[in-house]
């Protein structure tokens, strides 16, 4: 009998977090977002004026953060999510952050967990393990819908650019690079709305727990 863990990795904007909320609804399962974590340190880190290199800051940040701690708005910009990428190629900071999140997913009812390396490190023995990708022009014109309904001032270019450096920082880093797991099933979403994905999703994950 083994725990129901869910694990789903993806780039940014790739729908990954909404289809995490929406499988852990469906099982209630919790869900733990990892890259809000990365983003608490990077956040806490420029808080304390200091650089997203400095090593020893974030993992001291990285030691002090609560496994479940609150979100906040401030943790959803695109800004903290390209300090985020800097701070996780820290080996210290994932090496900090590992025990929680291995924590959360060893619940005994199970959880559903997503980020860039849940599959790959965090929980390589998950029974439903799912990678979700799409176009990056796709994943670009989402965050610019997203976005243009708040910013008249956001620029599709300038989204698609971001996203472009993101997947390749995540992609080329030494440790836990975006890479899917050996065992992961693919879900490419470039031409599903959220509810077609997310019904792709659930045929999976059913398949496999
Ligand atoms: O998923 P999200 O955009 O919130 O992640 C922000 C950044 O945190 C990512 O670009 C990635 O560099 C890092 N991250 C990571 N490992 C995770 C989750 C996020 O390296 N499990």
């Amino acid at each position: 009998n083994i725990a129901p863990v869910i694990a789903i990795d993806g780039p940014a904007a790739s729908g990954k977090g909404t289809l995490a909320r929406r499988l852990a609804a469906h099982y209630g399962l919790p869900w733990l977002d990892t890259g809000l974590l990365y983003r608490a340190v990077a956040v806490g880190v420029l808080n304390h004026g200091a650089a997203l290199d400095d090593e020893p800051v974030a993992v001291a940040i990285a030691r002090g953060l609560p496994a479940d701690f609150a979100d906040n708005p401030a943790l959803r910009t695109g800004e903290a999510g390209a300090a985020a990428s800097r701070v996780a190629a820290l080996p210290g900071v994932r090496a900090a952050l590992l025990d929680a999140q291995r924590a959360f997913a060893a619940r005994p009812g199970g959880a559903v967990l997503d980020g860039r390396d849940i599959g790959t490190v965090i929980c390589p023995d998950a029974p439903a393990k799912l990678f979700v990708t799409a176009s990056a022009e796709a994943r670009a014109d989402r965050r610019y819908r997203e976005l243009a309904a708040r910013d008249p001032a956001a620029s599709y270019d300038r989204i698609l650019a971001d996203i472009r450096k993101r997947d390749a920082d995540d992609a080329s880093r030494a440790v836990a690079p975006l890479v899917p797991a050996a065992d992961a099933v693919l879900l490419d979403t470039t031409s599903l709305d959220i509810d077609g994905a997310f019904a792709s999703a659930l045929a999976i994950v059913q398949r496999l727990l």
